[in-house]
This record gives C-alpha cells, structure tokens and sequence, in this order.
C-alpha cells in the first residue's frame, strides 16, 4: 500500500503536485519522496507540515550568507566533554573551524568537568570559545540527560543575551563538510541516520506509558537524532527545559526513558514541530552505514571510537 495514502489527501495533492513540477512522470513506489533538482535519486524535502528538508541540492547558500551576515547572526555550538570524552574536543574544533559557520559569528560552549583540558585551538575571526564548568556523573546515561538542563540554565542565564541561535551538537564526533546557515531556523531536527528511510512502527520511541517520553503506536513523524538539533535560543530553552522536567518527574516515578534525552527530545518534536528537518547528511556514521549514494555530502560524521572504553 502506497505511503503517500497514509497522509492527508491534500498533502498527498501538494506532494505529487511537486512531483510534476520537478518533472517526474511517474512516481516510485516510495511516492512521498520528491526529487532534488538534477539529482537522480528522489528524497523528501518537505514534511507534512510544510518544513524544508536540508540536502543537498535543495539551497544556495550564497543567498543564504548573505541574508545571515546583513542580521550580523551569531550561532552559539554547545558541546559536552565530560570525563575521557575531552579527548574528542580538538578534533571537534579543529574540523568546525574548518566547516561550521565559515563566515559567520560562532561562540562555542564547551560544557566539560576538565576545564584544564580543553585544547587550545586557534580560531578564525568572530570566533571564540568558551569554557563552562559543570559536574560529572558516574553514568553516561546520566551525564548525556543533564545536558537538557545545563543548556536551558545556561541559555537563561547567558545565550540569550549572546547569541541568536544555538545549535547543540555531540562531542565524539566531527565535520567533514560544510554545516552552515541553511540549518538555521526558529527549531530544528536532525533525521537519525539508523531510521530516515523506515516505516515509524520501526522508530525506537519511547513506547511505556509510565514515561513522560511516551509515544503510541502509529503515532511520530519522523525519529530524530540527540546528537544534533537546535533553533533560536528562546525554542532551544523552551525544550531543553520541557525534556529537563520530564526526565525530572520519570526519575520520580522511577523510569528512566528507553533513549534517555533522545526519548524526550522526539516527544517534544511530535508535539512542537520542528520548522526544519536536517537530512542525515548532518549526521552519519560511516563505519556502521557505508556512504549510500543518495547521500551526496557527510557533513557532520562520527569519529571510530571504542565506546564502551570511553564511557566507564
Ligand atoms: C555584530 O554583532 C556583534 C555582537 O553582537 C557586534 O560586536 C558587532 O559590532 C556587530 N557588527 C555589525 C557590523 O553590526
Ligand atoms: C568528576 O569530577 C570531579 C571534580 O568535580 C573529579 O575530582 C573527578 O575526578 C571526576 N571524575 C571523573 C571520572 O573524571
């Protein structure tokens, strides 16, 4: 049974609409793809609610530079090196001072329990760090939940008045191609690479009613990446302080969500549609997924690394 059915008529009307606008004659089986200009592969640009799909093909981003440099925007990069995990921190910086933000204003946040460790890394113009000293935790589960309340602390206290958006991003990881304005909107999501092409019956959700992150079957959009999301630091505080509370309250209730954070962050996305949808080209491992061909950049790529060794 064709997907595109499963929607609302009318948006299944606008998809094939689109369709016949970039000039395919017939659709695939997979019909709620829609082409990319000159691409020969067909993926989605559009979600339902009519926010753009960033890959790509879909932009310029010269346009793009120059509408973002005219509002002097300054894009704030929150990233968590706590514990071994400050060993990933100058890779991180020295390949985003290569692909993230060129051009523009950029305040990086380094969140880390190892002030002494940070690297020093020289950074291009309208570009500083900023080192932020917060508490570890023994469990990585742990310490990757709490990041929610440090950003929406931290964004209360001082982004506001820093930076106009933030984008937070993981730390054991690294850019490999350009990452720029074109991700930048009031709150964005980032497709998680294990599930953009999957049904959502496959999406790991958080499928316990007990847990504030709870989502039924047959409902969710998509299944988004912890690993990468962002917006305006007003939306950036309002759900890094949504998930923060939840997760308050499941550890009350004595639950903890079967994703941690990433649980929390895809309940408040269903429910607060993102106003821009990263591919996965904004994140991607390489090791465990190859390079398909539709993806046509990995922009933002996990580094090899021995979890398990890195974690205790
Ligand atoms: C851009 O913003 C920064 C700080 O927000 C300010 O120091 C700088 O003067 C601004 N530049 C222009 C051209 O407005
Ligand atoms: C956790 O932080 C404390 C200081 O806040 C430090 O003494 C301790 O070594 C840290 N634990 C780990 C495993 O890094």
């Amino acid at each position: 049974k064709s997907k595109c059915f499963a929607l609302h008529p009318w948006i299944c009307f606008l998809i094939i609409l689109i369709l016949v606008f970039f000039g395919y004659e017939s659709m695939s089986p997979r019909s709620l793809l829609v082409g990319r200009l000159g691409a020969s592969e067909t993926v989605l640009i559009l979600t339902p609610w009519l926010a753009p799909i960033v890959w790509e093909g879909t932009f310029n981003i010269d346009i793009l530079n120059e509408q973002f440099r005219l509002r002097n925007t300054t894009i704030g990069l929150t990233v968590f090196a706590i514990k071994k995990y400050v060993v990933f921190l100058k890779l991180f910086l020295e390949t985003a001072e290569q692909h993230f933000m060129v051009g523009h204003r950029v305040n990086y946040y380094v969140f880390t329990d190892r002030p002494a460790d940070v690297p020093q890394v020289p950074l291009g113009a309208g570009r500083r760090l900023e080192v932020l000293t917060v508490r570890n935790y023994t469990r990585w589960q742990d310490v990757s939940m709490h990041r929610m309340e440090m950003i929406s602390r931290f964004s209360e206290q001082r982004f506001q008045h820093e930076v106009d958006y933030l984008v937070c991003a993981d730390v054991d990881m690294k850019f490999r191609d350009h990452v720029g304005v074109e991700i930048l909107s009031e709150l964005f999501g980032t497709l998680h690479p294990g599930f953009y092409s999957s049904n959502r019956e496959a999406f790991t959700y958080e499928r316990r009613p007990q847990s504030q992150a709870f989502i039924p079957q047959g409902e969710g959009d998509f299944y988004y990446m912890g690993a990468f999301f962002g917006g305006s630091v007003m939306e950036v505080y309002h759900l890094t302080k949504s998930c923060h509370e939840a997760m308050v309250v499941d550890q009350g209730n004595g639950i903890e969500a079967v994703w941690h954070d990433e649980s929390h962050l895809n309940k408040y996305l269903l429910y607060h549609k993102p106003t821009k949808v990263l591919s996965p080209e904004y994140m991607w491992d390489q090791q465990l997924l190859g390079w398909p061909s539709v993806m046509k950049k990995l922009r933002y790529v996990a580094v090899p690394k021995n979890h398990e060794a890195i974690r205790n």
